[in-house]
């Protein structure tokens, strides 16, 4: 059994998931490395073991109940309690509004909204008789704002920030705290052309950065650094916040 706190990341076979994953094993956290693709998850599980931390991987689907109950058990019982969760697993599916299926709007509602909410819930079940417990949310500036072609994810990531403020509310008397980190653009495999539904990924990724600030994308670490802020003890007076990391993109 471990000694260290445990750490629970979803999505963490590869993208930000995986640098975050990294992040908070060299941070010192014991960490539940879980993808829906069990492979990626092994493989970044024995990165993080190579390098000297603890991590152990587990195969989750954030879509399913029973498959988020049993990955918070599987940390309550063999990585010695839960303390902290990072809901990263997310899908984008870009289309005009006026053609988006039924199935699409599901689709990624189902992966980004109705995921978030089971691992949180199944993970404050278990945070909740030790009280204490850090949950932080990879939601989007796609939770701030607006943008065309994005609808059903755009509604999903305010779902994930709305559900985050009232976490806040509902388990801060349990001493749980509910963060969220809102990304702008970084390459990762989401920047597909299909998911993107671009013939130009590269340039609609470049024009991002143009309209920034500091004419600027970000990177998986620049994520990770938010993140690792919000779990740790120095963030222990800061809940129900959505901290934007974009370079000034947005201003929401
Ligand atoms: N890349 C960006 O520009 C960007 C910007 C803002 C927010 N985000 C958010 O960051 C998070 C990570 O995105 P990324 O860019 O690393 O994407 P990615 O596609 O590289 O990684 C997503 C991971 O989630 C996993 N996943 C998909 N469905 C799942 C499910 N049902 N259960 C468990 N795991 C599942 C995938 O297997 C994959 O490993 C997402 O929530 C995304 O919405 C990304």
């Amino acid at each position: 059994m471990s000694e260290q706190e445990a750490v629970l990341v979803t999505g963490a076979g590869r993208g930000l998931g995986a640098t975050i994953a990294e992040r908070l094993a060299a941070t010192g956290y014991a960490v539940l490395v879980t993808d829906i693709d069990a492979d990626t998850a092994e493989l970044v599980a024995q990165r993080i073991r190579d390098d000297g931390g603890e991590a152990h991987a587990l195969r989750l689907d954030v879509t399913s109940e029973q498959s988020c109950e049993e990955a918070v058990r599987y940390a309550d019982e063999r990585l010695g309690g839960l303390y902290g969760v990072v809901n990263n697993a997310g899908i984008v599916a870009a289309t005009p509004f006026v053609d988006m299926t039924v199935e699409q709007w599901d689709a990624v509602l189902t992966v980004n909204a109705r995921g978030t909410f089971l691992v949180c819930r199944a993970a404050a079940r278990a945070m909740r008789p030790r009280g204490r417990g850090a949950i932080v949310n990879i939601a989007s500036i796609a939770g701030r704002d607006g943008f065309p072609k994005f609808a059903n994810y755009v509604a999903s990531k305010h779902a994930v920030i709305g559900l985050t403020r009232t976490l806040a509310r509902e388990l801060g008397p349990d001493g749980i705290r509910a963060n969220a980190v809102c990304p702008g653009a970084i390459k990762t495999a989401m920047w597909s052309a299909e998911a993107q539904d671009t013939d130009d990924p590269d340039a609609v990724f470049d024009s991002i950065a143009e309209g920034t600030s500091l004419r600027r994308n970000q990177t998986s670490d620049d994520i990770a650094d938010a993140v690792e802020f919000l779990i740790g003890p120095r963030a222990n007076s800061i809940t129900g916040q959505s901290l934007i990391v974009d370079s000034g993109l947005i201003f929401a």
